[in-house]
């Protein structure tokens, strides 16, 4: 049995796989890529709360490495371990509160009707380009306080940083240079902002203290490029995957239709049956013995959010989308230590996005002819998703 998500880019359904590795490699081992695996729901959820054996100091994903020098700067509160971890946490938590993010529900709602209203008349569009490609990287910009003139230049940054090319491993070229343009911009950001305070979260940063310690402007710069990594592409791909699950199962569907109070629903059954975050990695501290198998101090080790979620042990049927199960143990937030920062903000966005669509485009289909997923062994979803719908005169 082979498994590498290089090969698959995530691209094909990796669940079938998966099943296999559950069943017969619970711990397995990648020789030629010199990685480890972890696919049972269990074992993953116990990795996620260990930060002592299973570190992030050397990111969370395979390629992390091409990032060279940049590495520590935009990896943030994502590539560290207790004790930093917590210290860090708690004083970006001080500017990135629950209150700030139900402020942005007005917002978020103005930018999802704006952009469907675009459409509305032309009864077509596609949902990534016109719609959530656009949408959580505005939302984003909000948040940081990035002015309007800025935010094309900023979104054109996040996703040349994001963009693979297929059958070529690792972060391209332009990929890194964009990744350095996009950390000098919140350089900059950062010195007018301290020159001219607002009420952005960057603003919020360089007040936060806490027991006398305050961020440097590094540490900031670097959780302003973590937002990007972890909540654009992220969001933007949950939003495609519910459009393109439930039109899959019209029973499913019949569920939410006139009944917004089970777009949350929705929203987390999503979550669970595929996930946009397919893995996590982790560095190990120490040997760990498992399943007969001995991995050793300093190896990576993936983290299969993906197959956990599909842990029929957890989750019978697990093969089924049914928006009627407890799917509450799902892991796409990850566990523990780093559970997802954004976690509220995403469903509020989902939520708010699906809300305005229901609403305002009842009968949308997805067209599957034009559909086109992403090549990202990480990420899983689409790059393009037709849907139609009755136009709106
Ligand atoms: C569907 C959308 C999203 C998914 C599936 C997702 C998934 C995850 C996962 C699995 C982790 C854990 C990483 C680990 O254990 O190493 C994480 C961490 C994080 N996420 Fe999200 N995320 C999403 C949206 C967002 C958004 C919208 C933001 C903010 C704008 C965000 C900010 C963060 C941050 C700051 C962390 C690091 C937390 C830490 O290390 O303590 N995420 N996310």
């Amino acid at each position: 049995m082979h498994f590498d998500p290089f090969d698959y880019n995530f691209h094909e359904d990796p669940y079938p796989i998966y099943r296999v590795l559950r069943e017969q490699a619970p711990l397995y081992r990648n020789e030629a890529k010199g990685f480890w695996a972890l696919s049972r729901h269990a074992d993953v959820l116990a990795a996620f709360k260990n930060t002592a054996q299973f570190s992030s100091r050397s990111g969370i994903s395979l390629e992390a490495s091409d990032l060279g020098d940049n590495m520590e700067r935009v990896l943030s509160i994502l590539g560290m371990d207790p004790p930093r971890h917590g210290k860090m946490r708690a004083l970006v938590s001080k500017g990135f509160t629950p209150r700030r993010v139900a402020r942005l529900e007005g917002a978020i709602r103005a930018l999802a009707s704006r952009y469907l209203e675009r459409k509305a008349h032309i009864g077509r569009c596609d949902f990534i380009a016109d719609f959530a490609g656009r949408m959580p990287m505005d939302v984003i910009s909000e948040i940081l306080g990035v002015p309007l003139a800025d935010r094309d230049e900023l979104r054109s940054l996040a996703d040349t940083l994001l963009h693979r090319e297929e059958g070529v491993p690792g972060i391209p070229a332009e990929g890194i240079a964009a990744s350095g343009r996009l950390l000098e911009y919140f350089d900059r950001s950062l010195e007018e902002r301290r020159r001219k305070p607002g009420d952005d979260l960057v603003s919020a940063l360089l007040e936060a203290e806490l027991d006398g310690e305050r961020l440097s402007a590094q540490d900031i710069t670097a959780f302003s490029y973590l937002m990007v990594i972890a909540g654009n592409e992220t969001t933007a791909k949950l939003l495609a995957n519910c459009l393109y699950w439930l039109d899959r199962h019209p029973a499913e569907r019949d569920k939410v239709r006139g009944r917004p109070g089970r777009i949350p629903d929705w929203i987390e059954e999503t979550l669970r049956y595929d996930n946009s975050t397919q893995l996590m990695a982790r560095t190990l501290n120490g040997d760990i013995e498992l399943y007969g198998q001995k991995a050793s101090d300093g190896d990576k080790l993936l983290l299969l959010i993906g197959s956990a979620n599909r842990d029929e042990s957890v989750f019978p049927d697990a093969d089924r989308f049914d928006l009627d199960r407890d799917n509450s143990e799902h892991l796409s937030f990850g566990r523990g230590a780093h559970f997802c920062l954004g976690a509220s903000l995403a469903r509020l966005e989902a939520r708010v996005a699906l809300e305005e669509l229901e609403a305002r485009l009842p009968d949308w289909r997805v067209d599957e002819s034009g559909a086109k997923r992403v090549h990202n062994p990480n990420v899983r979803g689409f790059s393009h998703l037709p849907i139609e719908f009755s136009p709106v005169r």
